[in-house]
């Protein structure tokens, strides 16, 4: 409420003088449009994007810098969602060969399928249609990989169904590796690969078992990274994300290792456990990584929405039910962290700082509005829910995952915005 009024009274003058400071800047745009336009007139008129009027400066698309999306003309995290179901979704479901059961949601028997149909409109320019066969001509030869936990590999997922209905059935294939730790989608025409490495805590821990994992008590092995770096440090294009598995109050970390029995064991309060992961993490990205080569991605934390109070629903109901997206600007439910977000910010300075340009892709916010795009019931996870967990939403929806097609398509729209959009 503070926030929203505080922006809200913004006085007069100080726009004026704004714009005339962005008077040339205003001139250039204009003309920067006007070869937009000519060039995509010339190229098809099928990419004209769907415009709703509601932004001054959307006409053209946005030209990104590589270096970074945040510009003073348009932030791409900033904006609304806005109800399209002529360009949306860009793929169905049952046809991507690769869904995920945790993530189908119509197979599993959601019938409310609006949460398919929202396109995310940044405030001042619209978002670049993503083009399957621009993204693969720009991975040729080239490795992209997810790094980090179910909700990256949820994101790896769509981005395979985006790209697999341009590619003919001999020509891609799915296979497995260190340990099932590694699935790569290979795409033979162009050589190149769509990966994902199941890496939760990013680094070394008692649940990197992709499958067997679930521990009643977690250990991280806080320094240790090289097991799992090593089989992605070359790639091209690094997309990482950790946070989910550290929500809890403390975390007990180990020096030492699992085997040697002589390691040493300490429970550490959180951010700071985190905190320790991030600079473990940087280190090795640090020396590693090849700076001409490679493009780092972080994604910042996917949001929850377990408790329905929060977006003033009903008290004790969680996101079950739900068929909106949340439409007050700026929105956050309680589980948005500031200490991660921070922590996440500062690693990435510090990175930055020598030399190693890692791109935040800030997901939290535009993701908090989707209430209504979690898998809830309908999905399959280890084993099917039984028919009294199916009677009880409540306790046993998921609110954490996200529905395919849906959120993470738009989390890769602008992953090939700001990495791939030249
Ligand atoms: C991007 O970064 C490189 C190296 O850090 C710099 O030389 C270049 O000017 C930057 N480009 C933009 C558009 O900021
Ligand atoms: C899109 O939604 C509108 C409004 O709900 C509806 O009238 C129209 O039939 C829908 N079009 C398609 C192609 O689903
Ligand atoms: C995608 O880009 C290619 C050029 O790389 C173009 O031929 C094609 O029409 C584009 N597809 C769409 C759907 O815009
Ligand atoms: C195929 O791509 C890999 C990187 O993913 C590269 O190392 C290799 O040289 C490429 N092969 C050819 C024939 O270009
Ligand atoms: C693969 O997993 C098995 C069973 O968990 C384990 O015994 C083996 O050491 C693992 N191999 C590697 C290379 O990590
Ligand atoms: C880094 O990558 C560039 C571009 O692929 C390559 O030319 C260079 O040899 C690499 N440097 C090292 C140290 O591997
Ligand atoms: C992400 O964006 C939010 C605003 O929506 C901001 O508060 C936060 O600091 C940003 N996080 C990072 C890591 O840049």
């Amino acid at each position: 409420m503070a926030e929203k009024s505080q922006t809200g009274v913004l006085d007069t003058s100080s726009i004026w003088a704004v714009e005339k400071r962005f008077r040339s800047l205003v001139v250039l745009l204009l003309l920067a449009t006007l070869l937009t336009v000519v060039y995509l007139s010339r190229e098809s008129a099928k990419e004209v994007v769907i415009n709703t009027g509601t932004t001054a400066a959307s006409n053209s698309e946005v030209t990104t810098p590589r270096n970074s999306t945040k510009t003073e003309e348009c932030d791409l995290f900033s904006g609304m969602w806005v109800f399209d179901n002529i360009s949306y979704p860009l793929y169905q479901e049952k046809e991507c060969k690769y869904m995920s059961d945790q993530l189908a949601c119509i197979k599993y028997g959601r019938k409310d399928l609006k949460y398919q149909h929202y396109r995310w409109q940044p405030h001042g320019c619209d978002l670049p249609r993503f083009n399957a066969s621009m993204l693969l001509d720009q991975l040729r030869n080239k490795r992209l990989v997810y790094v980090g936990d179910s909700l990256n590999r949820g994101q790896w997922v769509s981005m395979v169904c985006l790209v697999e209905s341009a590619i003919s059935p001999a020509r891609k294939s799915f296979s497995y590796h260190h340990n099932n730790s590694l699935i790569v989608f290979q795409v033979s025409d162009y050589n190149a690969s769509i990966e994902f490495y199941w890496a939760p805590l990013l680094v070394e821990s008692n649940s990197d078992d992709p499958f067997n994992h679930r521990l009643p008590d977690r250990i991280v092995r806080i320094q240790a990274i090289e097991k799992h770096a090593r089989h992605w440090s070359d790639a091209d294009v690094l997309v990482f994300n950790s946070y989910l598995w550290w929500r809890r109050p403390e975390m007990k970390l180990l020096w030492g290792s699992f085997e040697a029995g002589d390691g040493l064991y300490k429970d550490v309060l959180m951010p700071r456990a985190y905190e320790m992961a991030l600079q473990t993490w940087s280190d090795w990205m640090e020396i590693h990584v090849n700076r001409t080569k490679t493009r780092v991605v972080f994604v910042t934390m996917s949001p929850t929405h377990e408790k329905a109070e929060e977006w003033d629903g009903v008290p004790g109901r969680n996101c079950y039910g739900e068929t909106e997206p949340v439409t007050k600007e700026g929105y956050r439910g309680s589980d948005w962290d500031p200490a991660i977000m921070q922590a996440v910010e500062v690693a990435m300075e510090r990175l930055r700082k020598k030399g190693l340009l890692v791109e935040v892709l800030n997901i939290t916010q535009l993701s908090e509005y989707r209430k209504e795009a979690h898998p809830t019931v309908y999905r399959r996870q280890w084993e099917p829910l039984t028919t009294s967990q199916l009677a009880n939403p409540i306790s046993f929806a998921d609110c954490t995952h996200w529905c395919l097609p849906g959120v993470p398509d738009i989390w890769n729209q602008l992953l090939y915005a700001s990495i791939f959009y030249e």
